[in-house]
């Protein structure tokens, strides 16, 4: 009797448990086959959640087009539910795990009435590798199947590789059940009752009530993230919210991997993707991941990194041939693209992609659209979902289980003033503090105000699945595990002058930065030590080929003494609840004093 396509008994007895409370009309195993494929886009088309695009201009690719109410992931909803709220810490949204699965079970019951319940068996990490997590989501969301397709490594084959050993148990519905003989939308979700949760404990994830996204598509922010890092806390490794990506230079003899953490929406997919201007074409810059990375020491104190996603959930806007030509190929074909707007010849647009809007368009929202009406044409947190295999600047390594050797950490906010464009850490623990005291400006990634500064420790603010105090703990006695620590650098893209323009260039041009620290990982290359680390001077950057005065560098690596003072205070403030708690990490206390001790010293 072969009922199941798999004989792990610990699955489907999870699997029949949730039907039997959520009722579902159907349960469907998915394959991962392209037979399957079609059919889940064939469905979503029908049901009005797909609309193909013009298959000669965009081959095999969707547009969906999402409720208003659900379009980015929802800080405020997402919780972790560790036993003690301590543990969860100051920064986490906390309900104790009974309380909460309580209430879920209420909302869960009956809650795929009038819909199919799939089954994805998923990898994060290639499939079968050492490192490799799986999952097995269990959805009412057609979309997200159709998304996970792309992002993980879904399918059959993961049965063979779980045998009969666990798995992180991941639940999603949309929180829309179908009365009978109701007809859907082509959006279902429930905003109202949206709850986002992550048991570390039991390693579990319950999702409802949101269809996008990090919320939906629970390998990524949840498991890759919330739950890996506390995977991570317990087995000495790392899970961060980080870009991979190899820099190397045959004719200065260099080759280097480093691994980056921006916050959402601020420039990983294009760090990760970089296209160095010409003239600094003896530059080859390969991809590895956009999003995240599983950071692990090798048997020789070295770390070694891998991206455990499949493909990109990249933002739309701001992408273009001249910004991120790579993203722009890595999307031609075999996407789904959500919330952009359609050209009138089947195509998408958003802001960005070309100079001049078309005269026309159907917007995220599906209503006509000129270039005068006053509105974006696509949301600002508008994602295509593509295979990260379908990316010219593919790295050759980025399946490879073992990873690929990191030689630097990179840090960067999204900040208008006194923060340079560049410096290096003086130290593991000092570039650990750097990390961590880094703030940025929200963005459309996550509900709520856009612009406002807030603290994002390592870009890992809405990700870290416990207490940020022993999470920095951790990173501090990482580093001293390894042998070969990789040099830590902050980094800052967005400085603005007193016009409002930023000063920097950016993208391409990024590149004369990322020369420099790779420079510094090969001792290639001078600095300068100042109040916050080591700066390069004007003249340790390459410029040929940029027009950068030497007083406009100087106004983007400036520092006011009496702001970063400021700062300080702002930054022990900060601290405040991780204090009481006594979960902050002592040696945070002496980098801060001797912080203010080196600004005081310069006033
Ligand atoms: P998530 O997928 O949300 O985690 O974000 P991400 O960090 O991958 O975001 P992405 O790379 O897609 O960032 C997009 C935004 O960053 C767009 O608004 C870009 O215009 C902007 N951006 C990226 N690189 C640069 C840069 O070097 N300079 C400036 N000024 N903006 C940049
Ligand atoms: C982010 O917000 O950092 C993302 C997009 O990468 S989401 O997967 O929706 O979280
Ligand atoms: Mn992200």
């Amino acid at each position: 009797m072969e009922k199941y396509p798999t004989k792990n008994q610990k699955v489907i007895d999870w699997v029949m448990s949730i039907a039997k409370v959520t009722e579902p009309d159907e349960i469907y195993w998915c394959d991962g086959t392209e037979k399957e494929n079609k059919k889940i886009c064939s469905l979503l088309v029908e049901k009005g959640t797909f609309i193909p695009l013009n298959p000669k201009k965009r081959p095999n690719s969707f547009l969906a087009r999402s409720n208003p109410k659900d379009v980015a992931r929802v800080e405020s909803r997402t919780f972790i539910c560790s036993e003690n709220e301590i543990d969860a810490g100051p920064t986490n949204n906390w309900a104790p795990p009974k309380k909460m699965k309580k209430m879920l079970s209420k909302l869960m019951k009956g809650c795929m009435r009038g819909r199919t319940m799939y089954v994805i068996p998923f990898s994060m990490g290639p499939l079968g590798s050492n490192i490799a997590e799986i999952g097995v989501e269990i959805t009412d969301s057609p979309y997200v199947v159709a998304n996970m397709r792309i992002m993980t490594r879904m399918g059959k084959k993961v049965w063979t590789v779980l045998k009969d050993k666990d798995f992180v148990k991941c639940f999603h519905s949309v929180g829309m059940p179908l009365k009978k003989g109701q007809t859907d939308v082509a959006w279902p979700c429930n905003p109202e009752k949206t709850y986002i949760t992550h048991f570390p404990e039991t390693k579990e994830i319950i999702s409802f009530g949101s269809g996008y996204g990090g919320n939906a598509l629970l390998g990524k922010k949840c498991l890759a993230l919330r739950i890996a890092t506390t995977m991570a806390r317990e087995n000495g490794w790392l899970a961060e919210h980080m870009l991979i990506v190899g820099l190397k230079n045959k004719k200065l003899g260099l080759s280097s991997y480093v691994a980056a953490a921006f916050p959402s929406a601020c420039g990983k997919t294009n760090m990760a993707m970089l296209i160095p201007p010409k003239s600094m074409a003896d530059w080859e810059v390969s991809t590895v991941g956009d999003d995240i990375a599983w950071i692990k020491p090798d048997e020789t104190g070295q770390l070694r990194a891998i991206n455990p996603e499949a493909g990109f959930f990249g933002v739309a806007p701001g992408t273009s041939i001249k910004t991120n030509k790579n993203a722009v190929e890595s999307c031609r074909a075999n996407t789904i693209f959500t919330n952009v707007a359609l050209t009138d010849d089947g195509d998408v647009w958003w802001e960005g992609l070309t100079d001049k809007a078309p005269k026309h368009l159907i917007d995220w929202q599906g209503n006509d659209w000129t270039p005068d009406c006053g509105r974006p044409a696509a949301h600002p947190n508008s994602r295509f979902t593509a295979p990260a295999s379908q990316c010219p600047s593919i790295d050759t390594e980025w399946e490879n289980p073992a990873g690929v050797p990191i030689d630097a950490f990179i840090f960067g906010g999204r900040l208008a003033s006194n923060t340079p464009l560049v410096y290096q850490s003086y130290n593991w623990q000092h570039g650990v503090y750097l990390a961590s005291t880094m703030g940025s400006e929200k963005t459309a990634a996550s509900e709520g105000k856009t612009g406002e500064i807030r603290r994002d420790p390592m870009a890992m603010l809405p990700f870290c699945g416990y207490n940020m105090g022993d999470y920095w703990l951790h990173w501090l006695s990482m580093g001293a595990k390894l042998d070969k620590k990789p040099l830590i650098f902050r980094v800052n893209w967005f400085r603005k002058d007193s016009e409002g323009h930023f000063i920097w260039p950016g993208f391409g041009e990024n590149m004369r930065v990322l020369e420099w620290i790779v420079k510094r990982v090969n001792g290639q290359a001078s600095a300068v030590e100042s109040v916050f680390g080591y700066s390069p001077t004007y003249q340790d950057l390459r410029w040929k080929g940029l027009n950068m005065s030497e007083e406009r560098f100087n106004e983007l690596m400036s520092v006011d003494v009496n702001m970063a003072l400021a700062d300080v205070k702002a930054q022990s403030d900060y601290f405040k609840p991780l204090r009481k708690q006594k979960r902050l990490p002592e040696d945070f206390e002496a980098e801060l004093l001797l912080l203010q001790k080196r600004l005081e010293r310069k006033k």
